[in-house]
């Protein structure tokens, strides 16, 4: 029999790397319903039906609302992405209705933006607050992601107050925090004044990959909430997704402290880099961020040395390698993955840092037309003067030069070049 995936995640296993990325659980099977396998259900009359739930799935959703504080939460089996659909749409029904938008915004966000019509107004995350503050300007809501890949949190408090003032539903793209409701201090963007909150639960939680929760703060978007899932969700989700979810709940409701010793392997961890010259950006404590190119690695040198060492972080790009830290991390993991640090090769020159991202492009093209025509690959020097089609974005920074539908600079070119991107999808 052939199974190219079946037996390339067999040989995956069979490595027995240290898991620094997601999912949560970490392959841990004890984070798990332990007869999940048997529990691949759909619709029957006994085990009720997602976007029309009033049975156990309504009673799980209940249960994990009652765990976040929340007005609503509803469970996902198509990730984040789903969520982040489901916001947009709830925050803004009608087509041309305006988001002030965080310019890192995940590709589901664009997508979803240009699918309903919406008009983005982007800005760098930095310049989230004050845009806000400006009054001559109107917004219908304001999007933004925190924390972002790097573990980078944004002032949610001043950004919610600020939206409160405005009138408008503050959206968090919160993918890489749904844990941060379990941290010694508080910091899921819900409980610090979000209006609602896409949360990837499989990123840190013992949840299957795919299952994620629309969190709603502001009870105004409750009662159309699972309509707006319906509307981009499958009529087929995982009940093995589900059940995980559910079970994480529990999971966390009787042990609502097993994040708190996270934070002091990962610091145990960034010390160890420290005193390499690494130094870690996560404002995460459950997450380390370590920016390798501050002693002459790229991250993806870096991660390259970790999987010699027995290591699988979860991402690695120019500058950084990151890893993700959760209660299923054993204390050998955490050996191993100091082991690594300390032989990641020293005494290089540093790599010298990006360039300074170009002002945002004019927009030529709305958002929607350029997104959904058709587009071809040219090389860099023939996309100067023409409209990009498609997000393509260099890390870091994690912020893409242009925009669907912007005019691909100059500026923006000479940025892609340095970053090693040479060609790019254009109208
Ligand atoms: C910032 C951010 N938002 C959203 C997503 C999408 O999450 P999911 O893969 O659960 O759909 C990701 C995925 O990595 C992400 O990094």
């Amino acid at each position: 029999m052939e199974t190219p995936l079946y037996t390339a995640l067999k040989r995956h296993l069979e490595k027995g790397r240290a898991p620094f990325h997601t999912p949560g659980h970490k392959g841990d099977l004890r984070a798990l319903p332990e007869d999940l396998l048997h529990l691949d259900f759909t619709e029957l009359p006994d085990t009720d039906s997602l976007y029309e739930a009033c049975g156990p799935i309504d009673a799980a959703e209940k249960a994990a609302a009652r765990l976040f504080r929340s007005a609503r939460t509803l469970f996902s089996a198509g990730g984040c992405s789903l969520c982040i659909q489901a916001m947009l749409r709830l925050a803004c029904p009608r087509a041309g209705q305006t988001v002030l938008c965080g310019r890192n915004a995940h590709r589901s966000a664009v997508q979803t933006m240009a699918l309903l019509g919406l008009t983005p107004v982007w800005a760098m995350p930095w310049d989230l607050e004050a845009m806000l503050s400006d009054s001559t300007r109107t917004f219908d809501a304001c999007y933004v992601t925190s924390p972002d890949y790097y573990g980078r949190l944004l002032d949610i408090p001043a950004l919610a107050a600020l939206c409160r003032t405005r009138g408008i539903p503050l959206l968090v793209d919160n993918a890489h925090g749904t844990h941060l409701a379990f941290l010694e201090e508080d910091l899921h963007p819900l409980h610090l004044g979000a209006s609602m909150t896409a949360d990837s639960a499989h990123k840190t939680l013992n949840v299957l990959t795919g299952g994620a929760f629309l969190q709603i703060g502001d009870a105004r978007f409750a009662g159309a909430a699972k309509e707006a899932m319906a509307l981009f969700g499958s009529t087929s989700p995982s009940y093995l997704i589900m059940a995980s979810l559910d079970y994480a709940r529990a999971w966390f409701s009787a042990h609502p402290d097993a994040y708190r010793r996270v934070p002091a392997h990962v610091a145990h961890a960034a010390a160890c880099a420290a005193a390499r010259g690494i130094p870690n950006l996560s404002d995460d404590p459950a997450r380390l961020t370590l920016e390798t190119a501050a002693v002459g690695l790229s991250g993806e040198e870096a991660a390259a040395c970790f999987r010699a060492h027995g290591v699988e972080p979860e991402m690695a790009d120019q500058a950084c390698v990151v890893c993700l830290c959760t209660p299923w991390n054993t204390a050998r993991d955490y050996a191993r993955l100091e082991e690594a640090i300390s032989a990641l090769p020293a005494g290089r020159v540093p790599l010298s840092p990006p360039p300074a991202l170009p002002p945002i492009p004019p927009q030529r093209v709305p958002l929607r037309e350029a997104l959904l025509q058709e587009s071809r690959l040219v090389p860099l020097q023939k996309a100067v003067g023409r409209i990009a089609a498609r997000v393509v974005c260099p890390c870091p920074p994690g912020v893409p030069p242009v925009m669907p539908g912007e005019e691909i600079t100059r500026d923006a070119a000479a940025f892609y070049e340095h970053s090693g991107i040479f060609a790019l999808p254009v109208l």
